[in-house]
């Protein structure tokens, strides 16, 4: 790293969507880019306010959920930033699936009837609800794609203990009950989310952003199961939208696809369809983040010393 931009920084990472900073041993400071990414290939044009939707939402959601487990959050400095805890990440992906949506409905289309080693019945339309929601992990690639993975396969990859991931997975259908809870209470279905977590001082965080419309799917809830019984397609409220777009233009993010052209009307649709999501989600009006990026520095500045000095 050729420089520090935050006091006490003690590492600089860029992930596809947040620009992650290290500060001291304990703490991360995460800036939620406009950056969007897909099938994870990051498109060449940034989404305004996309950042924004993401870090607000996450925030909201992680507030939502701090009684069913210790959560990584202590602070938002800026409508695009959060900081928290460091943990140190399983290297799993724990995606939760209230319904037979994106990844598991291409699965099954695809004509395989089972998911990371669960059986599913022949017959389901898609987006059909699951008597009960399921677990599919996956490996979270340094690189690449990430790949579904059998819990017995996470065990023998000692990728986490079988007390840990049973931990875990307590967690995570806890914390989908909450999402599906909150999302029916705004006219929605979560119908499925991606969660991650962490150790740290011996415990099991929940970490990064959770139930955003980059890490979930939302459809709306009224007419959603008369849709679905008819095989029509309900209405999705998340980055489905996108990729379902890439897809109609020959792209899913395989070596030699190209990236389709983002107009501007395109970036400004998927713009409003982000701030739409905050608003319908949360509930409460969608205010532009004020500050320049010079302002939001200064304010992680301020927040980095504020989580070392206290
Ligand atoms: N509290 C935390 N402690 C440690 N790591 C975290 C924490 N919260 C989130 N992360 C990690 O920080 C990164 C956030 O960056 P971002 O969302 O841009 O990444 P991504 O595109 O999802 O994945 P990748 O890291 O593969 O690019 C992720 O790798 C995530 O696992
Ligand atoms: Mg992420």
């Amino acid at each position: 790293m050729p420089f520090s931009t935050l006091p006490y920084q003690t590492g600089f990472y860029r992930g596809k969507v947040r620009d992650v900073y290290s500060i001291g041993s304990d703490w991360l400071i995460m800036l939620a880019s406009d950056r969007i990414s897909a099938f994870d290939v990051i498109l060449p044009r940034t989404i305004p306010f996309k950042g924004q939707v993401l870090n607000q939402i996450a925030a909201h959601m992680l507030r939502q959920c701090a009684d069913i487990c210790p959560n990584w959050l202590l602070d938002v400095p800026a409508p695009n930033v959060s900081a928290g805890w460091k943990c140190e990440p399983f290297k799993i992906e724990i995606v939760v699936r209230g319904t037979l949506t994106g990844h598991a409905w291409r699965t099954y289309q695809s004509g395989s009837r089972q998911l990371c080693g669960i059986p599913l019945p022949e017959g389901l339309n898609e987006n059909a609800s699951f008597p009960t929601p399921i677990i599919t992990p996956s490996t979270k690639a340094a690189a690449g794609h990430d790949e579904d993975i059998a819990a017995d396969e996470i065990i023998r990859q000692q990728l986490a203990t079988p007390e840990e991931y049973r931990m875990i997975c307590e967690y995570a259908l806890a914390l989908f009950e909450r999402g599906r809870q909150l999302a029916h209470a705004r006219g929605l279905i979560l119908a499925d989310t991606k969660y991650e977590f962490g150790k740290r001082d011996g415990k099991i965080y929940l970490m990064d952003e959770i139930h955003t419309p980059d890490s979930s799917r939302y459809f709306r809830a009224e007419g959603f199961e008369e849709k679905v019984g008819k095989g029509e397609k309900p209405e999705q409220l998340s980055k489905e939208f996108v990729r379902e777009w890439l897809m109609s233009e020959g792209f899913m993010g395989q070596a030699g696809q190209a990236i389709p052209e983002m107009t501007d009307e395109r970036v400004h649709e998927i713009s409003n369809r982000y701030i739409q999501l905050y608003e319908k989600v949360t509930g409460e009006n969608f205010i532009p983040n004020p500050f320049s990026e010079k302002e939001t520095v200064e304010l992680m500045k301020k927040c980095a010393q504020r989580l070392v000095e206290g």
